[in-house]
């Protein structure tokens, strides 16, 4: 064996979708041999090769054994085929990240954004099952933690227009599809989503609670942002939406803080975090586009103000303040924290 393909193997699950091809990007710019990545997927894809930088990567089926030898398991594809093949990689003494919601909200499995919460890794008895978190909250906790903790929190207001690649490959190939030169509106007729997506703008694609009216991409927003922050009491009130972009989630938020800030505290706050980007120029009406956060590692955050409805108190702080965060949703939304949480967890950078 070639002595740079000694050392820890990663099993990647759902190597051929979007999230797992955004893990074999990361892993292989990171300078990880490709002999050790074991590259799984359903019966469908045994046999494709995948590229890895210069390099490629065969796939086979994830089957009976699959997690053998492997220390860290990436699993990133649907919650049914978490649920079925977790418990054979944890068997296997391999740890697993899980990207899908199938282990979020069990209080047995941490849920972690690193910048946040990582803490929960360390320890000699750290978990040996991490969740990863919906990648639209990863994106608004990383954007906001910094405030929470300068200032703590009483309500998170967010409107989100989230990229078609969250729905995986499929949003992506419809989107090209609908949007070709010479296509009128809503041809080919949407398959992925339940509207057309290009040329449109509608509400999030995942199912409306018929009582209240919540979609469930705001569940999960509303529960695990609860859920990281460790406060099940936090006003959370999202409204969620699927917009024309290939990648990269652009959230608005008002939050409202329970100390009152100024601006320049603020911005001293956002200014130094880990995680984010501090991308706010008034002047040139420069501020975060999901086009910039496509392939970066930060979420961007920018047209930080206090509320206009808001007047300040007597020493010119405000409590309620707005901001727009854009992040790649597929990187720290996902892959990029997966990684993340499996180097801490593994206590080797990759
Ligand atoms: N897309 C995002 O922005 C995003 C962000 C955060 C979290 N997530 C979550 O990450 C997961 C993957 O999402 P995605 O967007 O990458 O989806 P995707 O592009 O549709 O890819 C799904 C992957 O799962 C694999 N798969 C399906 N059934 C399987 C089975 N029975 N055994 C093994 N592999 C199987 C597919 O393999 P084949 O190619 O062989 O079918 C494919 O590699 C989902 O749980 C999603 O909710 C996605």
């Amino acid at each position: 064996m070639p002595r740079e393909n000694a050392g820890p193997v990663w099993a990647v699950v759902g190597a051929t979708g979007a999230v797992g091809r955004e893990v074999l990007g990361l892993l292989s710019g990171r300078g990880f041999p490709p002999g050790r990545v074991r590259a799984l997927a359903s019966e469908r894809s045994a046999g494709r090769r995948l590229p890895f930088g210069e390099a490629s990567v065969g796939v086979a089926a994830l089957g009976p054994g699959a997690f053998e030898g492997c220390a860290v398991a990436v699993l990133c594809a649907d919650a049914s085929t978490a649920r079925a093949h977790a418990p054979e990689a944890l068997g296997a003494g391999t740890l697993v990240v899980d990207n899908s919601s199938a282990f979020r909200m069990d209080e047995r499995v941490p849920l972690v954004v690193p910048e946040v919460n990582g803490q929960v890794l360390d320890g000699p008895d750290g978990p040996r099952l991490v969740a990863n978190p919906n990648c639209t909250t990863i994106i608004l906790v990383t954007a906001l933690e910094p405030l929470r903790r300068a200032f703590g929190l009483e309500a998170v207001d967010v409107a989100t227009y989230q990229a078609v690649s969250g729905a995986g490959l499929g949003g992506i190939a419809e989107l090209h599809a609908q949007s070709r030169p010479g296509r009128r509106a809503g041809s080919p007729p949407p398959r992925v989503f339940h509207e057309p997506c290009a040329f449109n703008v509608f509400s999030h694609d995942s199912p409306v609670d018929a009582a209240t009216g919540v979609n469930g991409e705001e569940r999960k927003v509303i529960d695990e942002t609860r859920r990281i922050w460790s406060d099940p009491g936090l006003r959370v009130t999202p409204t969620c939406l699927r917009v024309p972009v290939v990648r990269a989630h652009t959230e608005a938020i008002t939050v409202t803080l329970a100390a009152p800030a100024g601006e320049r505290e603020v911005r001293e706050a956002l200014a130094g975090a880990r995680g984010l980007r501090l991308l706010d120029d008034r002047s040139a009406n420069a501020f975060p586009t999901p086009l910039k956060a496509t392939g970066a590692e930060d979420v961007l955050v920018g047209r930080v103000r206090p509320d206009p409805g808001e007047g300040p108190d007597e020493a010119g702080r405000y409590r309620r303040w707005c901001l727009l965060a854009c992040g790649d949703q597929l990187r720290k939304g996902a892959a990029l924290n997966a990684i993340q949480i499996a180097e801490r967890l593994a206590r080797a950078p990759v």
